[in-house]
């Protein structure tokens, strides 16, 4: 098993914002009005890009800076793909896919205050920015790789439009019409990418997920690129860690069992929330 150490760092360029200890109250302060973020790896920058109100701030959070070195170390290789970043916020992973040279980004978001990206000078000619839920204007089989980071916390339903909450909170059929989405926009063998927090008490939604991935994708591709913290599977009902490099997964939803290779730990410290194992999980269209 590999450890995993990224090197994508985000700051601030305003050091006016509190880090809370509740992740979704940091959140929303970062979001409560239009802050510079600059992107750096190994210490250089990368790029800039002005925040704008409400969309989530990327700054202190663990999905798009694990995203964006892994697309800079080529661990999700994205040169001449089509690339969808959905639910692309500040646009920060579709903008590394487009420096490491991908045939095009769509930058999509529920979110139409996201559509400042098309003036970013990472956005190109044949980049475009799509506002809509999930990818429901977009051409079947027309992209080769969707990169996502989902909202964790569920909600019954009525989230307000453009909002920082649409950010962290997801309705409980988030998921499905996720993957239908891209299930469709996927060509066959594309890839899918996806950060997912799992929370103990929410293991069963885990498994509905990987139950419904299996109607369009090839369950044998699926892995796990990334996963934190190391160990914890046991206050995970149904999950079992197989000598550290494997998870099988079984439970009262699942009729069968489903395993993935576990590819890296990271080495860094993340913020835990609520006994969670932070992970980005990869696998291909039927
Ligand atoms: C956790 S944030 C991630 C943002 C960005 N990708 C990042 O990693 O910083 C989730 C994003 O999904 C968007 N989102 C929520 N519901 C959506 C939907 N139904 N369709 C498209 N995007 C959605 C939110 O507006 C938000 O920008």
């Amino acid at each position: 098993m590999n450890h995993y150490h990224c090197e994508v760092t985000i700051e601030l360029a305003d050091s006016d914002s509190k880090i809370y200890e509740n992740s979704v109250e940091s959140g929303r302060e970062l979001a409560a009005k239009s802050r510079e973020i600059e992107v750096q790896f190994q210490r250089k920058t990368l790029f800039t890009r002005i925040v704008p109100e409400t969309v989530y701030n990327p700054y202190h959070t663990t999905a798009a800076p694990l995203f964006m070195d892994l697309i800079i170390k080529g661990l999700i290789p994205v040169e001449g793909l089509r690339v969808i970043d959905l639910g692309c916020g500040s646009g920060v992973i579709g903008l590394a896919a487009a420096l490491m040279n991908c045939e095009r980004v769509l930058y999509t978001d529920i979110n139409a205050n996201v559509i400042s990206i098309g003036q970013h000078n990472l956005f190109r000619p044949q980049d475009r920015v799509a506002v809509q839920n999930f990818c429901e204007t977009e051409q079947p089989a027309s992209y080769d790789l969707v990169l996502t980071s989902t909202p964790s916390i569920i909600v019954p339903s009525n989230l307000p439009n453009d909002s920082y909450e649409q950010s962290v909170f997801r309705e409980t059929d988030f998921i499905s019409k996720m993957i239908t989405d891209v299930a469709k926009v996927l060509v066959p063998s594309g890839t899918f990418i996806f950060f997912y927090r799992m929370y103990p008490s929410q293991i069963d939604l885990f498994a509905e997920m990987i139950a419904q991935l299996n109607e369009g994708f090839d369950m044998s591709s699926l892995h796990c690129l990334f996963r934190y913290p190391e160990g914890g599977e046991s206050n995970f009902p149904g999950i079992v860690n197989i000598n550290g490099n494997n998870w099988s997964y079984t439970t009262s939803r699942l009729e069968s069992t489903t395993t993935s290779k576990i590819d890296a730990i990271s080495e860094d410290v993340y913020p835990e929330e609520g006994g969670s194992i932070a992970t980005i999980f990869s696998v291909r269209r039927k």
